[in-house]
C-alpha cells in the first residue's frame, strides 16, 4: 500500500477528491495532507475526513526555500509519502526537491498543457479565442508545469464564457481526472491516457 502526501494552499477540493477516492481496492491511502499556509481551509476538511494535516508556513523562511523543503521533507518522511500530488499548491519547489521526488510527484494544471503553464490560465485561453480548454495531470519535474503527461481533459467554451464559468466547467473535470491518474499511477501505470468523458 503507497501513502499518498498532498500538498495544498487553499481550499483543496482536488485534495478532497483525492482523499475521498483512496478506499477499499486502491493500491494507496493518503498519509498526510501538508500546506505552506497554516489558515489553508483545506487543512480542516482533511482533519474532519480523519487525514493526518500539517503546515510549513513559508514566510518565516524568506527566501531560504531550501530550508523551507527541508523541513517539508521533515513531515513528508514522517508520514511515510510514497507519491505526493501537488493539488493547488502555490509555492515553486526548487530542483533539488523536485529530483529528490523525481518519479513519484503528480500534479494538476487547470489548462491543456503545454499551453498556459503558470497562472490565469482560463483568462488566457479566452483571450487566445481557443474553442477548447481543460486541465492536465502531468508527473511533476523542475520544469514548472513540466513533465509528462499522463492525462487530459477537455471542455468547450462556450459563446459568453468567463474565466469564472470556465473555471467551474474545468475545476469538474480537474475532480474526475486527478483521482482515476493517481489511482494507475500508484498501481505502476505512467502511460499517458486522455479522459474521455463517458469513459468508466
Ligand atoms: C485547481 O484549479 C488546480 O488545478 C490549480 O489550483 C486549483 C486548486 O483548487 N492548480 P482546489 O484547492 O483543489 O480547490
Amino acid at each position: 500500500m503507497k501513502g499518498v502526501a498532498i500538498l495544498i494552499s487553499g481550499g483543496g477540493s482536488n485534495m478532497l477528491k483525492l482523499v475521498e477516492s483512496m478506499t477499499g481496492d486502491h493500491p494507496a491511502r493518503p498519509c498526510l495532507v501538508l500546506s505552506n499556509d497554516p489558515g489553508a481551509s483545506g487543512l480542516a476538511r482533511a482533519a474532519k475526513l480523519g487525514v493526518a494535516t500539517a503546515a510549513v508556513d513559508h514566510r518565516p523562511f524568506g527566501a531560504d526555500r531550501e530550508g523551507f523543503e527541508a523541513e517539508l521533507n521533515v513531515h513528508l518522511e514522517r508520514a511515510g509519502a510514497d507519491i505526493i500530488c501537488l493539488a493547488g499548491f502555490m509555492r515553486i519547489l526548487t530542483p533539488s526537491f523536485m529530483e529528490k521526488w523525481s518519479g513519484r510527484m503528480l500534479n494538476i494544471h487547470p489548462s491543456l498543457l503545454p499551453k498556459y503553464k503558470g497562472l490565469h490560465t482560463h483568462a488566457r485561453a479566452l483571450e487566445a479565442g481557443d474553442a477548447q480548454a481543460g486541465c492536465s495531470v502531468h508527473e511533476a519535474t523542475a520544469e514548472l508545469d513540466g513533465g509528462p503527461i499522463l492525462c487530459q481533459a477537455r471542455v468547450d467554451i462556450a459563446a459568453g464564457e468567463t474565466p469564472g464559468s470556465l473555471a467551474e466547467k474545468v475545476l469538474h473535470l480537474e475532480h474526475q481526472i486527478y483521482p482515476a491518474t493517481l489511482r494507475r499511477f500508484a498501481a505502476g501505470d505512467r502511460q499517458r491516457r486522455d479522459w474521455k468523458s463517458d469513459a468508466t
